[in-house]
């Protein structure tokens, strides 16, 4: 079913960085299995996100609450498998999941470390401001690039009072300026800006050194990323003025399901190219077992003819 494909030259965050200075604009895609890693990862995304949003568009949660570190780790190391089967170009960045950093800055070292080692990411995702910065410098110390994510971070939806662009008024505006450059100093390769207005978008992309990834943050980061299943038109519920839904694939798995239940129905399918014969196979008669053979061999249900 599949092959292993020439490696090719891995983005770093290095690369990411340098994107921005040239002015390259960065394509991330989530994916949380390895037929959507190598599916993204072949069509040239820069980087793979093993997104928190796993808990929501997979597990059918209504927030990312629920999701825990191993399911994290079980997603991140299936993504790793499918990029290696692809070549593995992208970058690999996982979610810290609620709950995993925010206690102390040593649990939230050893929760990265356990993304790192066993879900073979390269990098990790936590959401948080300026509060976070020293949890982030420690991960960053221990040798873990930390990707922020400011704005919307819907690991605080109950304090955030729902799902609602963040930064709209001039105060929230400063701070969450304050919050990205606390970001960038304490260490991050990476910020994620998640609907904020993209006049506050395009600014905080202007102070930094790092790259800015945007969802639902205007045209002016330094990157893009979007849900795996938003971008392919899976998601038939709600949908966020800030998704673009590049095909419909939801509609065209649906459709072929349905062609292939009619199929079953109609006696269609299976055909005859998808069955296999063995000429030499001499037809079985299902003979009854006298009741001391049963015992003898009580697996024995038939017997060439
Ligand atoms: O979990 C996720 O998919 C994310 C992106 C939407 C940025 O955090």
């Amino acid at each position: 079913m599949s092959s292993q494909a020439t490696p090719q030259k891995r983005v770093t965050i290095h690369e990411l960085r340098r994107m921005k200075a040239a002015g390259e604009k960065i394509a991330v895609v989530t994916a949380y299995d390895a037929t959507a890693a190598r599916l993204v990862d072949e069509a040239g995304v820069d980087a793979i996100l093993v997104g928190d949003s796993v808990g929501m568009v997979v597990q059918g949660h209504d927030s990312t609450l629920p999701v825990t570190l191993d399911q994290m780790i079980y997603h991140s190391a299936a993504v790793r498998r499918g990029l290696s089967r692809s070549g593995g170009r992208a970058h690999l960045v996982g979610d810290m999941p609620f709950g995993s950093y925010q206690a102390s800055a040593d649990e939230a070292v050893r929760n990265a470390a356990r993304m790192v080692a066993e879900g073979g990411v390269e990098a990790v995702k936590l959401e948080g401001g300026s509060d976070f910065a020293d949890v982030i410098g420690r991960v960053v110390r221990a040798g873990i690039p930390v990707m922020g994510h400011i704005g919307l971070t819907p690991q605080s939806v109950h304090q955030m009072g729902g799902y609602v662009v963040q930064g709209k008024d001039n105060e929230k505006a400063q701070r969450l300026i304050r919050d990205a450059r606390a970001l960038e100093a304490a260490g991050c390769y990476a910020l994620v800006l998640e609907c904020i207005p993209a006049e506050l978008a395009r600014f905080i992309t202007g102070q930094l050194g790092i790259p800015t990834i945007g969802i639902g943050a205007g045209a002016h980061c330094d990157g893009q990323v979007l849900v795996f299943h938003d971008l392919l038109g899976f998601e038939t519920g709600v949908r966020p003025r800030f998704v673009k839904r590049f095909g419909e694939l939801g509609q065209a798995a649906s459709a072929a399901v349905k062609g292939y239940v009619d199929e079953v129905k109609q006696r269609a399918f299976p055909a005859e190219e998808h069955s296999f014969h063995s000429p030499s196979l001499r037809l079985l008669q299902v003979v009854e077992p006298a009741a001391d053979e049963a015992e003898d061999h009580p697996g024995v249900i038939g017997a060439p003819v």
